[in-house]
């Protein structure tokens, strides 16, 4: 949430900081401001809206740049997105500009304590307190650093700043408190961002910021401190990825491109991780086999899309190491006293790794003794770093605000986990696992197979986009895939779509059904437990006999369901506890064409923003 940049170096600040923020605008879009140093002073432009009312704006009066200088788009929390509230916010000197992403919980006292001592603050956010607060301290200590190391002392919350003073032209000082900050080191310049998306195009040398610490930027190196000022230990990492992986390379929205990108995302996350015998290598998992073993209980906690791929692990986890599961969404999590001890297997799965709601779970479940394991998909992020152990998903950048092929990766990840924790507990035997290794390495293949007939599927949604509610039935994991499909639809299209069990339908969804109603069904394989696909056909003929219009996604081969579907969307056979990776698919792309088809934008659905960095 809020894509923070910040650059010092020898190019003009504005270019930077505003190509920096087209980057990160994903992250937040309801206004962009920029500040940058000039003249001896700080010139500023803030504009409501997405970015380009920001670039209209500079186009129409120009700001002379310097090369330092800070930007910020914005996802509203306190007040508003007005031009007003926008960032970067200013002392009343106009000497101290700040950007501000998180929120500063005890801003409405402090706001009263300036007022008390004649500040005027003309904003309804709480980062502005921040601008007044480091004014103050600057003019008793001249440093910006120290300036904000004092402040930030006294600031309760979620934060991370970036600030700059007229003062002191050549540095830009950052700090970060549970929210994302990364620093990028080019050859005589330097960049601070949310994520290395902003700065890729420059560098690939990254360091990570730790919790509670400052930064000081400037042309001829970094320095960083904790709130406290003393020097802190960094690690420097390199960026596996490059400029053009996080552009739309020819297509219309990253989130076609992201969606295209599945076979390849689905192959890079397997890659490595099965030695020359078939046996599962995860390094990365750095709880030992011996711990692994002691476990009694697995919970995964997630969010949103990520949710979704933890309740499908459930089935595989159980199945292949017969250890109970339980998923849980991140925000419920630690607020219900969950059970948790040394032998409970935490498992964190974010594409971000900073939404704020499964890192406050992981933490509390570290506190009980629990270890955790995050799956991941972002380097250097706050998640992998708080986790005992990470498995990285290698999705590549996921820019578009709807998750898809970071989903498909994570659910890849988790098969892995379960898999390895059947090896290393003897569940499975080696040439079992070598048969689920090998129909997963086949997966790649499926999808791509599956992305060469969605024309169908794209004629569908368009003559659906009148509509106003479409609804999704599943069995076993196509429940959350049907829950993944409802919830694509939603945030795209801005439908209401909800997924079901289909085996609830009779307590109570049925009574939806009414003529013409776009129902659709994810059949699980007629190849597996015959019973499951057994009772679904009987519910698609139950919502049919009610006038519903049936959207049925069955495998290849599956000729009875043809009577019952008026729409028949064909996957590739797989095994039964695989078929979310090849049935979700046809439901992105059904929501991504819908939703153009409405008009909306599809990369920036309205009110939502990626890497949810508040509770
Ligand atoms: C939906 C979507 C969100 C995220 C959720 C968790 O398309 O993208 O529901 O899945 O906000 O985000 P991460 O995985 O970054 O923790």
């Amino acid at each position: 949430m809020c894509g923070i940049v910040g650059y010092v170096g020898a190019r003009p600040a504005l270019d930077v900081v505003l190509a920096g923020l087209k980057r990160l605008e994903y992250r937040g879009y309801d206004s962009a401001g920029v500040a940058v140093l000039a003249d001896g002073g700080l010139a500023t432009a803030r504009k409501a809206g997405k970015l380009l009312n920001l670039e209209k704006e500079l186009a129409e009066r120009p700001l002379s740049t310097g090369p330092t200088g800070i930007g910020h788009t914005r996802w509203a929390t306190h007040g508003a997105p007005t031009d007003t509230n926008a960032h970067p916010h200013l002392d009343n000197a106009g000497r101290v500009a700040v950007v501000h992403n998180g929120i500063i919980e005890n801003f409405a006292c402090l706001r009263a304590e300036l007022a008390e001592r004649g500040h005027e603050l003309s904003s309804e956010t709480d980062t502005e307190v921040v601008a007044h607060l480091l004014a103050e301290e600057f003019s008793s200590c001249a440093d910006l650093a120290e300036a904000m190391r004092l402040v930030c002392r006294r600031l309760e919350g979620a934060f991370t700043l970036v600030a700059v003073h007229a003062d002191e032209p050549d540095v830009v000082v950052g700090a970060r408190r549970n929210s994302p900050l990364v620093v990028g080191v080019g050859d005589g310049e330097a960049f601070l961002a949310s994520d290395v998306a902003a700065f890729i195009a420059h560098t690939r040398s990254a360091i990570e910021l730790g919790q509670d610490q400052v930064v000081e930027l400037r042309r001829g190196g970094v320095l960083v401190t904790g709130f406290d000022g003393r020097p802190a230990d960094v690690r420097s990492y390199h960026v596996d990825w490059d400029a053009s992986m996080a552009e739309k390379g020819g297509y219309d929205y990253f989130m076609l491109k992201e969606i295209a990108e599945q076979p390849k995302a689905v192959a890079d996350t397997l890659l490595g991780r099965i030695d020359a015998s078939g046996s599962l290598t995860l390094d990365e998992v750095r709880i030992g086999a011996s711990e692994l073993r002691e476990m009694d209980k697995v919970v995964i906690v997630a969010c949103g899309t990520a949710f979704h791929a933890g309740l499908i692990a459930k089935y595989a986890i159980e199945h292949w190491t017969r250890i109970p599961c339980e998923v849980e969404l991140a925000s419920e999590f630690r607020y219900r006293d969950p059970i948790l001890d040394p032998r409970t297997l935490v498992i964190a799965i974010s594409q971000s790794g900073e939404t704020m709601d499964t890192l406050m779970a992981l933490r509390h479940a570290r506190e009980q003794g629990s270890k955790v394991l995050a799956i991941c998909n972002t380097n250097g992020s706050t998640i992998p770093r708080e986790s005992d152990a990470v498995l990285y998903t290698h999705a590549g950048p996921e820019v578009a605000v709807a998750s898809t092929k970071a989903f498909l990766t994570q659910l890849v990840a988790c098969y892995l986990v379960a898999l390895y924790l059947g090896q290393v507990r003897g569940t499975k035997w080696g040439d079992e696992i070598q048969a689920v290794v090998r129909e997963l390495s086949r997966s790649s293949q499926d999808v791509e197979r599956v992305l060469d007939t969605m024309e169908p599927v794209r004629a569908l949604a368009r003559s659906l986009a009148h509509k106003g509610t479409v609804l999704f039935l599943g069995r076993h994991v196509g429940y959350p895939v049907a829950l993944e499909g409802a919830l694509k639809l939603k945030e795209l299209a801005y439908m209401h779509a909800e997924g079901f069990a289909a085996g609830e339908l009779k307590h109570g969804p049925i009574a939806l059904i009414e003529e013409d109603l776009p129902v659709v069904v994810v059949v699980p394989s007629p190849r597996g437990r015959s019973v499951l696909h057994d009772k679904i056909v009987s519910n698609i003929q139950e919502i049919r006999a009610r006038g519903a219009r049936t959207i049925v996604i069955a495998e290849e081969g599956d000729e009875t369901v043809v009577p019952y579907a008026d729409h028949l969307i064909r996957i590739p056979a797989t095994p039964t506890l695989l078929q979310p990776l090849v049935a979700t698919v046809p439901l992105q792309v059904f929501a991504c064409e819908l939703a153009t088809a409405r008009g909306n934008e599809v990369d920036q659905p309205r009110n939502l923003a990626k890497s949810v960095t508040v509770e």
